[in-house]
């Protein structure tokens, strides 16, 4: 045990849950906590893997929202940059020093645009997504206004169902309108297949990122013919990046949830029919919570509930433990069956979440743990930047 954290510690760390130097037993509950060698062996593995495929890798912020966690990225994993969904996670990550920063979404709304277009002026090169002539048009005249270039990708919608068109004639049309707006340079294309990433069997992802290969590599050829090859052509995700690099078409891979992981995704088979978390990724993201409450027999509590994670995909899964359950959550207990009865208050377990980007966001702090010691404690920098 270290010696006991002292009143100037406190002063200082009064509202964090851990400090740099303690035991891991004496983490204050429930937090994030980030086993920093597997979380490093998973942005290593990445890194090599974009590397031997020619793809670039902007990995994606959306995912942990934390200025350290990117940071290492690039600097053990090779990434460019970063992607992010919202203008406020831009505006963070810029402030933090990423100089390479991808709105992998639509941003409407007069005061965001604004807010976008000001951002080069901190030296970050800001890449855009656009699906519709008036939005190219809004952020022509804002970044004109403040003397700044937005780049933007054209957004395909190749099978996920939200934004983005789904023709080449779209495609080029938008292309050509950002090739000739002032303030704004056509750098590429994004398409992320967003809803098959999550199916369980290998196959049939394969299958639905076939059908979005051919779409993109469609798009790729029109807008050759009218003079605008794509720079980047930017999709891929955890359970499709692999489909991607091997394309012919893409060049940019967008990956994110595989430097964590979560319980849904761990679900999910490679080539072979194993589940990706016993061998492509290891779980490096985990709830520690503890047991406050076994006041009846077989049913312990704990104290990661609602406010501790996002369960919408599913409850989290003790982590290393077939002997007991997380069976159920109320806003601030979980409940845990516990059949043997082997679980005592006061005990820690450690949760791998349903799923990690909503269960980042409700979060302060990243306890970074590294043989049985506290060895950093790393802001969820962009936690709430929705807007
Ligand atoms: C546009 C975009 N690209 C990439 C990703 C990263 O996907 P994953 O976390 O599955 O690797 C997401 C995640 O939702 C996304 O929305």
């Amino acid at each position: 045990m270290n010696a006991p954290v002292t009143f100037d510690q406190l002063e200082v760390g009064f509202d964090v849950p851990a400090l740099p130097g303690m035991d891991e037993a004496e983490i204050q509950t429930p937090c994030l906590v980030l086993d920093l060698d597997a979380l490093e062996r998973n942005i290593r593995k990445m890194g090599d893997y974009a590397r031997a495929h020619n793809m670039r890798h902007r990995v994606h912020g959306k995912m942990h929202k934390s200025v350290d966690v990117a940071k290492l990225q690039m600097r053990l994993g090779g990434a460019v940059g970063v992607c992010c969904q919202k203008v406020s996670e831009a505006e963070v990550f810029v402030r933090g020093g990423i100089k390479d920063v991808l709105v992998s979404n639509q941003v409407r709304d007069a005061r965001k645009i604004d807010r976008l277009a000001r951002l080069p002026k901190l030296g970050a090169k800001i890449i855009v997504c656009v699906d519709d002539l008036a939005n190219v048009a809004e952020l022509s005249e804002a970044a004109q206004r403040h003397g700044t270039t937005i780049e933007c990708f054209v957004e395909i919608d190749c099978g996920a169902g939200r934004c983005g068109v789904t023709t080449a004639e779209a495609v080029v049309e938008i292309a050509l309108a950002v090739d000739a707006a002032q303030g704004l340079e056509f750098t590429g294309i994004q398409a992320y297949q967003g809803a098959m990433q999550h199916l369980d069997s290998y196959e049939a992802r394969r299958d639905k990122l076939n059908v979005a290969i051919a779409q993109v590599k469609e798009a790729v050829a029109a807008l050759e013919a009218v003079g605008l090859k794509p720079e980047l052509v930017s999709g891929g995700g955890t359970g499709s990046y692999y489909f991607e690099s091997n394309s012919g078409v893409y060049n940019e891979l967008q990956c994110g949830s595989y430097a964590f992981m979560d319980a849904d995704y761990g679900r999910i088979r490679d080539k072979d029919g194993n589940r990706i978390d016993t061998g492509e990724w290891e779980n490096a993201f985990f709830i520690l919570t503890q047991v406050m409450s076994h006041a009846k027999p077989g049913i312990a509590v704990c104290d990661a509930g609602l406010k501790a994670q996002s369960v919408d995909s599913g409850l989290p899964v003790v982590f290393g433990r077939t002997d007991v359950e997380y069976v159920k959550c109320s806003d601030e207990h979980g409940v845990i069956s516990d059949p043997s009865g082997v679980l005592k208050v006061g005990d820690k377990l450690k949760l791998v979440p349903g799923h990690c980007d909503p269960t980042a966001n409700v979060h302060d702090w990243y306890v970074g743990v590294r043989g049985g010691k506290v060895e950093t404690l790393w802001p969820v920098s962009a936690r709430g930047k929705a807007y």
